[in-house]
């Protein structure tokens, strides 16, 4: 009996993870491959440029990427500019003086349009570029899917509801990741990213001052470029030691209680986390793995295929 009701309930199981897979299968490496060959390239040498200018830039696109693709899945909706008429994702809480890197990604995407006009989405630009910057930094490579198609609406209040403030405790990381279909484990990993870039000190501030699961050496050095009051954005680098460099040093920032936000101590900080932390922090290659796997599933939330959406001649707004 009981193995009989259980039936419908795995067969239902097999079809929603055999439909995950189809839906990740869409994504094709060699999308472009007839269509636009030297589109690698081009994106990786625009990178190359544009972090030669400023290092950050690689951070700065990575973060992009990841909140483009919590919204409404990695379609290119961030990009699109605020307009009298339409509402954007650049001005929700988590973008609003924060998000950066667009104008590379128009430099990219003209590059791009010079060599394959109206044939590669903004949203693949940015899936490749923040690979390329991850790579420039010194991090992990990996195999980019390509293939989405970009949004003709984007979602200023899914912005707000889905992306994780830095306030966020490890229960509401762990659901919003999961929301979009990503483990604890993913999430763990993901937050691995803050490795590189900065913060600004209206972010960090509360952490520093108020919370005691922090180093006081440590609060007490970030708090003297981040006044109780005033300089908001001022900024900090996110890993301490070196925020130009892609690696597993977040981690240990974590072990030592030198986690900038309060949403990234909270990986360590007597929970479910803690374990995983303390792996990554030994063993480089564990956490570079397991972000490789995460931002390949990262970059497979939702894409826009086939007939849905459409190729942006500009990344700022939808074809007319
Ligand atoms: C786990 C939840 C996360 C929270 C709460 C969070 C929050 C933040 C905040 C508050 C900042 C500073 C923004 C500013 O000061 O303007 C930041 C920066 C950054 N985040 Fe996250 N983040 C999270 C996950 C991720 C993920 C998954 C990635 C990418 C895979 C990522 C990549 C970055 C990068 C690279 C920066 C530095 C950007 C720059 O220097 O321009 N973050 N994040
Ligand atoms: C690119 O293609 C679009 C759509 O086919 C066309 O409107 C535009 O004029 C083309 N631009 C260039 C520079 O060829
Ligand atoms: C610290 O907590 C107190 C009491 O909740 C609050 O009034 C204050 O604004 C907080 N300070 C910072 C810097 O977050
Ligand atoms: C866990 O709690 C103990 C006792 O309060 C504390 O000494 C330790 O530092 C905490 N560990 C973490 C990772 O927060």
């Amino acid at each position: 009996m009981a193995s009989l009701s259980k039936t419908p309930v795995v067969l239902f199981a097999v079809l929603l993870t055999f439909l995950a897979l189809a839906a990740r299968a869409q994504l094709d490496a060699g999308f472009y491959s007839s269509t636009c060959p030297n589109l690698l390239p081009i994106v990786r040498s625009s990178m190359a440029r544009a972090v030669a200018k400023e290092t950050r830039m690689a951070a700065s696109i990575l973060r992009l990427f990841f909140h483009d693709c919590f919204v409404n899945g990695c379609d290119g909706s961030i990009l699109l500019d605020d307009t009298e008429t339409f509402t954007g994702e650049k001005n929700a809480f988590a973008n609003k003086n924060s998000a950066r890197g667009f104008e590379v990604i128009d430099t990219i995407k003209s590059n791009v349009e010079t060599a394959c006009n109206a044939t590669v989405s903004c949203a693949d630009i940015l899936a490749l570029a923040a690979r390329d910057g991850v790579v420039l930094l010194g991090g992990p490579t990996w195999t980019v899917g390509l293939g989405r198609r970009d949004a003709t609406t984007a979602s200023q209040s899914t912005a707000n509801s889905d992306l994780p403030g830095p306030a966020s405790s490890l229960d509401n990381l762990v659901s919003k990741f999961s929301a979009k279909g990503l483990s604890a484990r993913d999430m763990t990993a993901l937050s691995g990213a803050h490795t590189i870039g900065q913060a600004q000190c209206q972010f960090f501030r509360p952490h520093i001052y108020n919370d005691t699961n922090i180093s006081p050496r440590f609060a007490a050095f970030r708090q003297g470029n981040c006044p109780a009051s005033g300089g908001d954005s001022n900024l900090a680098p996110l890993d301490l030691q070196s925020p130009n460099a892609f690696g597993n040093d977040y981690y240990q920032n974590l072990l030592g209680f030198r986690g900038l936000l309060h949403s990234d101590q909270e990986l360590f900080n007597n929970g479910t986390q803690d374990a995983l932390v303390r792996q990554y922090a030994r063993n480089g290659a564990l956490f570079y793995s397991d972000f490789v796997a995460a931002m390949v599933r990262m970059g497979a939330i939702s894409p826009l295929t086939g007939p849905n959406g459409e190729i942006r001649l500009n990344c700022r707004k939808v074809n007319s």
